[in-house]
């Protein structure tokens, strides 16, 4: 519900037991408050600010909701104007539109909840009705700039918040954020978001907010493995199940930034949007700037209920509405670049036997693609590898069973390449130097409308041409070079241009191949928010694939992101790296908290291993629904605590699985016990551990074989029990891992 208080100078957006104050005072917009759900009329007449000192400016401008910079103030300013003269703008509040059950334009287009509006037809009830939307429109002087702020606020409680801008006449901005949010007076947070590196993305900080900003960002043209546009802020306190925590996140996927502020008299506030750094718009009658949109959320539940809430907001709102993930099979990390149609085969029909759903060739399929030094761009199918052309491979996989899905990553091109040769002046370049390759590779404009016409008939040839059903999108480099030299235009709208380029051309897919499942990939998780998961199905995580260091990975992950859209493989890892086996089970084990996937060299596996994968794939297959459609509980933090767990819970059937993992037994630790959550306490349910029977004379890497001998682990492993949930959260359950790198897989059904 949004409240008008105060004759249209008091916006009260309250839902799902969270409240946002917007106060009009003096022409100017401020925040007042947003948090748990408030009387805002209680507020009517309040004035946030006072003069701290006569050296400082009142600390009422430390909560402006919207301020462009007008040179007087010291916060993250909403816009700055560029150039040298009339250079301050001042924002006057001129008016507001309130619209009530009407289609919510944050959400993704091919959501769930878009595909209920479109069900709805127009003026439709149902899922309509579920969104409010506010447009505050401030005028802002001298040079004719009208700014709408929109808010669209979701019955949870999310609100949605972006900028347009249009303009009388040309004007040239060299900033302007998307939204601003400020956290209520003297509440002192601390700061929790991930960041990371290639092989080593979601790594958790939490650190005291510190005085001055801080500053996510990526200034790389892509999302990036660096850091991810998602913040949450919260009190001290707070931890995973308990206290207050406020967050963000940005949806856009080119360079972005998140400056958190601690101003002097202690106000946070949080500014979100395209990255100022080498940003220019200029905004006219003929060009309106639309920022990407911000989605804020707030709980006093701690981290664990602000990621449910993220997952559920991002699951229903922004990800496309699909089946639950297949369990696919791809052939990368097996063959890499040498991909050969027979020895794919061979894979293929390992693959099926195990009970794979898709089989997915990576990279190396097409042109002279023999390495990472050519042959990107030359998206033609590699004759010699395929001697009797892709669709053989294709009608075999078909004939197992399966479907198919291919690697493409349109917006990277090697010197090396047709493409190349023909065309070096689509690649961002600068008229005096070498582009700068990374991976032997430069990086497409896909702002320039030659090269977005060129891609998409090359990727609409080949789905109309053959039969697939996948396409894994990756981007292995940041964006580099972005320069005006040969290119029209200012040079620094090239960033904008290119992510805009990107999502026309996904927007376009989905529309045209409504059957073809897209994932985003980025050299593993590089590219992973809420913009682009408006058209992706699902996310490539990391390509660190190693069991354990992907519990923290996983753990980073769905901090914000939901584990419906993770994908997680079984994989050679990391023996391939040298390092000691781990056990199939712990790497299936690991692999089960998201959509599962095997990436490992099969044609190199035993039939008992092969039979092994396919007993896991089987039961993964059972209980995927609670995984991808369950509420996730983390227990304990991987890569601090020896034994830690996830567990989900479906919100319909209450089914739950628990995955169960012991980095190492140490000191002859007793049994680690695990309190469950999120179960009915009133209700019994069946538990059954999986993951204890050792396969005979297989050599699956199973470094330690449970030993049932002991009383707990009997008691755990060999039996079906019955506990009603409020001995299952309350005492808890066993955790009979030994050695090292142990695990277990735990169903818990109702009974009826
Ligand atoms: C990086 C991806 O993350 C990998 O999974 C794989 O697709 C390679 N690129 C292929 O070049």
């Amino acid at each position: 519900m949004i409240e008008i208080l105060n004759e249209g100078s008091l916006f009260h957006l309250t839902a799902g037991g969270t409240s946002s104050v917007l106060m009009v005072k003096d022409g100017q917009l401020f925040s007042l408050y947003w948090g748990k759900a408030i009387a805002a009329s209680d507020l009517d007449g309040y004035c946030p600010g006072y003069q701290q000192s006569s050296f400082d400016e009142n600390t009422v401008f430390d909560r402006l909701e919207f301020d462009p910079w007008d040179g007087r103030h010291f916060t993250v300013p909403s816009l700055k104007k560029a150039g040298g003269e009339n250079r301050f703008l001042h924002a006057e509040f001129a008016g507001y539109k309130l619209e009530t059950a009407c289609k919510a334009e944050s959400a993704g287009p091919y959501s769930a909840y878009a595909k209920e509006v479109a069900a709805a037809g127009n003026g439709g009830a149902g899922a309509v009705a579920e969104v409010d939307r506010l447009t505050i429109f401030m005028n802002i002087a001298p040079d004719g700039i009208t700014a709408a702020l929109e808010y669209e606020l979701f019955p949870d409680g999310m609100l949605a918040k972006r900028t347009r801008l249009s303009a009388e006449s040309a004007i040239e901005l060299e900033s302007v954020t998307a939204a601003s949010a400020v956290l209520p007076e003297k509440e002192q947070v601390k700061a929790h978001y991930t960041s990371g590196k290639w092989n080593g993305e979601w790594v958790v900080n939490e650190h005291a907010m510190p005085s001055g900003t801080l500053v996510l960002q990526s200034r790389r043209g892509t999302t990036s493995h660096h850091a991810n546009p998602s913040l949450a802020l919260a009190e001290p306190e707070a931890g995973e199940n308990f206290g207050k925590v406020w967050w963000c996140q940005l949806g856009y996927s080119g360079s972005w930034s998140i400056q958190a502020e601690r101003t002097g008299i202690g106000t946070t506030r949080v500014s979100l949007g395209e990255n100022p750094f080498d940003f220019s718009v200029t905004v006219s009658p003929d060009n309106e700037y639309v920022s990407p949109w911000v989605y804020l959320g707030f709980t006093e539940g701690g981290f664990g209920t602000m990621s449910r809430k993220s997952h559920r907001f991002l699951e229903r709102y922004i990800l496309p509405k699909r089946q639950l993930r297949r369990v696919l099979y791809n052939s990368w990390e097996a063959t890499t670049f040498a991909v050969k149609a027979s020895e794919q085969k061979r894979l293929a029909e390992k693959a099926a036997r195990m009970g794979c759903e898709l089989f997915v060739v990576d990279d190396g399929w097409f042109g002279e693609r023999n390495s990472e030094h050519a042959g990107l761009g030359d998206w033609f199918v590699n004759e010699t590898k395929f001697p009797d052309g892709l669709d053989d491979l294709i009608d075999y996989v078909k004939s197992l069973g399966m479907e198919f899905g291919i690697w493409l990553e349109p917006e990277a091109v090697n010197p090396d390449s047709d493409l190349y040769r023909a065309h070096p002046d689509w690649a961002f370049h600068t008229a005096d130097r070498e582009p700068l390759r990374l991976r032997d590779q430069v990086e497409l404009n896909f702002g320039l409308p030659e090269v977005q016409e060129y891609i998409l008939n090359v990727i609409r040839d080949l789905l109309e041409k053959h039969d697939i059903r996948y396409i894994k999108w990756d981007m292995n480099r940041p964006i580099a070079d972005v320069d005006g030299a040969l290119v029209e235009g200012d040079p620094r709208t090239l960033w904008r241009k290119h992510t805009d380029g990107v999502y026309m051309i996904w927007d376009t897919l989905r529309k045209e191949f409504p059957h073809v499942e897209l994932e985003t990939c980025s050299g593993g998780g590089g590219r992973i928010d809420p913009g682009i998961l408006r058209y992706a199905d699902e996310f490539w995580t990391s390509d660190n694939t190693d069991p354990y260091d992907r519990l923290m990975i996983q753990y980073g992950c769905t901090q914000f992101y939901p584990a419906s859209g993770m994908m997680c493989w079984v994989t050679d890892t990391p023996e391939t790296s040298g390092r000691a086996k781990r056990a199939l089970r712990y790497k299936f084990h690991s692999s089960f908290a998201g959509g599962l996937g095997i990436g490992a060299n099969i044609n190199h596996f035993s039939d008992a291993e092969i039979a092994y994968c396919g007993s896991q794939i089987e039961l993964y297959k059972d209980i995927r629904h609670i995984v991808l459609e369950g509420d996730l509980y983390r227990i304990g933090v991987p890569g601090k605590d020896n034994v830690t767990a996830v567990q989900y819970v479906h919100p319909s059937t209450g089914e739950s699985v628990v995955l169960m993992f012991l980095h190492s037994g140490t000191f002859a630790d007793p049994q680690a016990r695990i309190r469950l959550m999120g179960l009915d306490p009133d209700r019994k349910y069946d538990v059954r551990y999986f993951g204890a029977a050792q396969p005979e004379n297989t050599d699956i890497g199973d470094t330690f074989v449970a030993n049932a001998d002991a009383a707990g682990d009997a008691y755990w492993d060999n039996a079906v029990r019955s506990f009603s949930g409020s001995t299952l959260m309350g005492f808890g359950i066993g955790a009979p891992l030994k050695g090292d790198f142990d695990s277990r897989c735990v169903v818990i059904r109702p009974k009826n």
